[in-house]
């Protein structure tokens, strides 16, 4: 495997420019706070490959539908995060010849993102046709602190050479997405303003009227010695504002410009208050200068690993793996927008429209729920919760009762247009209620059933409820013509984790139902009357709960994918000859459909997700079978696997699928890095360090943890957030555990009970 990156515990550290590997180090090298996000792009001219991408959090487009052969019911459209203003562009002459690497010669070029303090440097030398060496050294941050502010220092030193040196910061509007379904151009002019170190530029989308205002000023320093530019020249051209700026430098100078940037939308604000609100943003931030926006920043950042580091003593590698993942994640979501979620990109990408998947509830609340305040997965729920009479119609447009979530969306309505996914691979739906109940049971938070939660249950149990066949000869509930997890087989009878989901959605919502009666009878009268929900109705659910099918393979004593699944030629993956793998880009989709090979945990998620339901021995034959048959050509998969290896005992095979998902992205695993991380998966390398090897599980209200320390690693620890309080647990020779903050915890360990107290560590011999 090829090392893109050198180890570091902190860092990303890229050395050497190798320009065929540009894309997959602007994946990695970018940079977000949860209201923006730039990917790794340089902030000079680049005429080389490269996807240059600025988003700003939810802001889309509504692209209009491109399919081969329409179907009723498919959308009209498909949200598409939107490429929007570059503001970090600074375009560089020196003599009069622009700087642009991929056509000078470069010299000890370092990229490095610094993951402790969340800011990016940049550091080469660059050797131009007239044999001018010039060093370059770059650092930007997208402030946590105040999100609506970035700011870059760029200095270049003449190293050979006195001469003319021009900078020119702008911000540019004329951008595109390199994946528009027909090179549409999204953007408009509103309204641009070129003073001397002050610009504005405010652009509107073409539909939806989104806008987003930035504004930008500068500072020029020699050597930390402020300095006024020799000339300026104000550039306004459409799309387009600049600072034109030119210096007189000798051999050693250090010329510093510092570019400050505030970027808001009219999701914030209303759109006449716009230029206003960045321009006394940017005024703000120039005032309080770099270094005092960085120590805010790198404050926020401080807090953030506080509560949510995992460190690994004894294997670098997986030091930086985990601190990665964790680090994109805090970037891309922060919490506080209940309009916001988390793209499987992130800020990272184009792809998948860096919109709301299934992914959210099932991969990322988990992680946010035990790092971070509890009101940020809240805001995850409500998020659904606010899209529920769109989830309504959703379900009404393809003719069922109750609610349908999208499998894709934005603003509620599906973006997805594959027939086999759009509308069959609905357990989504499922993965939406279990969210609530992961919730309630981590939190303890039950009103947020009688708030918010019921509606959408019911909603859903009313989708199951319709969408289920009764087939009479055999007396029992079916669900027909779906798409599992395991998106490699479509319109298949009776997925196991479909019928299973569906069937436990209803019972969780009645049993919500009569908690809210019992607990809170106002609220459970109104609610009734809101939702026009009958006994009858409920007496179906349980129907349904009773006489659901399940597909089993009774030679094996595992449940079976779906019907007909050993029907299959049965080959194991390790069988299959070398050059095969990936399939899905060696095989045609064909023979992938016709085979046994499973792309993600599908029997494994439902085992995951309703792990207490089932004995060991159970557990064991159906991941003894199906894991040696699934490909993970999903990045959502090992995590799952190695949760559940982790449980069995497996500790080699749970090591090999973490690493697996650990350093997907760092190692290009699996050859798509290059269009964006795959941000969704990373909070389920997450899972697989604290539910995994950790094992940790909340039940009744307590906390239970079974930990065991991979054999190449000395000593790890974690952080998690427990009703407010903050533990630290520390896996070695022993197990130790202390309580940083908060109140009392009662913990399980190794199925003894402790308290966890205040200046009183748990120490508990690890078996
Ligand atoms: C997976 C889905 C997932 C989507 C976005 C697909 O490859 O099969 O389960 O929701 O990616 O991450």
């Amino acid at each position: 495997m090829r090392e893109y990156f050198n180890s570091d515990d902190w860092l990303i550290i890229e050395e050497g420019f190798e320009p065929e590997y540009n894309r997959v180090s602007e994946s990695a090298m970018s940079l977000g706070n949860g209201h923006m996000g730039i990917r790794g792009n340089f902030e000079e001219k680049y005429s080389g490959d490269s996807l240059s991408g600025t988003y700003y959090a939810g802001i889309y487009y509504p692209d209009k539908t491109k399919v081969g052969w329409w179907k009723n019911g498919y959308p009209e459209w498909f949200a598409k995060v939107l490429n929007g203003i570059n503001f970090i562009g600074i375009d560089v002459k020196i003599n009069g010849l622009e700087l642009d690497i991929a056509k000078c010669t470069v010299i000890d070029f370092q990229r490095i993102l610094n993951m402790k303090h969340g800011y990016l440097e940049r550091s080469f030398v660059a050797v131009d046709k007239n044999n001018n060496k010039t060093k370059i050294i770059s650092k930007r941050f997208l402030s946590m602190a105040e999100s609506e502010i970035a700011a870059i220092k760029y200095t270049v030193i003449p190293l050979n050479y006195d001469g003319e040196i021009t900078l020119n910061p702008y911000l540019d509007g004329k951008v595109v997405n390199e994946d528009s379904n027909y090179d549409e151009y999204f953007w408009e002019e509103v309204d641009k303003k070129a003073e001397d170190n002050l610009c504005y530029l405010n652009m509107r989308t073409k539909k939806l009227d989104f806008r987003v205002s930035c504004a930008m000023k500068y500072e020029l320093s020699n050597k930390n010695d402020k300095i006024q530019p020799k000339e300026m020249t104000l550039i306004s051209e459409e799309d387009y504002v600049a600072n034109l700026l030119s210096v007189s430098a000798k051999t050693g100078d250090e010329i510093t410009l510092t570019k400050y940037i505030s970027a808001v939308t009219n999701r914030d604000y209303d759109n006449e208050d716009l230029v206003n609100k960045s321009v006394s943003a940017v005024n703000k931030a120039y005032e309080s200068g770099f270094d005092n926006l960085f120590e805010a920043h790198k404050e926020t950042w401080d807090s953030k690993w506080e509560e949510n580091d995992i460190t690994i003593v004894g294997d670098k590698k997986a030091q930086q793996g985990i601190r990665f993942n964790i680090f994109h994640l805090n970037q891309t979501y922060t919490g506080e927008d209940q309009r916001l979620n988390i793209g499987p990109k992130g800020f990272t990408g184009e792809k998948y429209g860096g919109s709301t998947y299934w992914d959210t509830e099932a991969y990322c609340i988990p992680f946010y729920l035990s790092t971070s305040p509890s009101k940020i997965a809240k805001n995850l729920l409500i998020y659904r919760y606010n899209h529920l009479e769109k989830a309504k119609e959703n379900a009404r447009k393809l003719g069922f009762k109750g609610a349908l979530y999208p499998m894709v969306t934005m603003n509620g309505e599906e973006c997805h247009n594959e027939w086999e996914i759009t509308f069959e691979e609905i357990h989504r739906n499922g993965a939406i209620a279990y969210a609530i109940y992961n919730y309630v049971n981590y939190t303890g938070d039950k009103k947020h059933l009688a708030d918010y939660g019921i509606e959408v249950l019911v909603e859903i149990s009313r989708f199951w409820a319709d969408r289920v066949n009764y087939n009479k000869a055999k007396d029992k509930y079916m669900i027909l013509g779906v798409t599992g997890p395991n998106e490699y087989e479509n319109n298949v009878n009776n997925n196991w984790y479909t019928n299973t989901i569906a069937s436990w959605t209803l019972g969780y919502a009645m049993e919500a139902l009569d908690y809210v009666k019992s607990e809170y009878s106002d609220i459970y009268d109104r609610l009734l009357n809101k939702l026009e929900l009958k006994e009858q109705e409920v007496d179906k659910w349980k129907d349904i709960i009773d006489k659901m099918y399940y597909p089993y393979i009774e030679d094996e004593k595992v449940f079976s994918q779906q019907d007909g699944y050993m029907d299959k030629e049965q080959i194991l993956v390790k069988e299959l000859p070398e050059g095969n793998l990936p399939i899905n880009q060696n095989w045609s989709w064909d023979r992938i459909l016709r085979s046994c090979f499973i792309k993600q945990a599908d029997v494994m998620q439902g085992i995951y997700f309703f792990n207490e339901r089932y004995d060991m021995d159970t557990i064991k034959r159906n991941f003894d079978f199906y894991e040696p048959r699934t490909v993970h050509e999903s990045s959502l998969s090992p995590c799952i696997y190695s949760i559940i290896a982790s449980q069995l005992g497996y500790e080699k095979k749970a090591y090999e699928l973490y690493l697996r998902t650990a350093r997907l992205d760092l190692d290009n695993y699996n050859c798509d890095s290059d269009d964006g991380l795959h941000i969704t998966s990373m909070a389920g390398t997450w899972m697989s360090v604290v539910h995994g090897f950790g094992g940790l599980k909340v039940k009744d209200n307590e906390l239970y943890l079974s930990p065991f320390l991979p054999k190449s690693w000395q000593e790890y620890s974690f952080r998690i957030l427990f009703r407010d309080s903050l533990l630290n647990v520390k896996v070695g020779n022993s197990v130790v555990i202390e309580l940083i903050s908060g109140d009392d915890v009662t913990i399980n360990v190794f199925k003894q009970k402790y308290t966890a107290t205040k200046n009183n560590k748990i120490e508990i011999k690890n078996n």
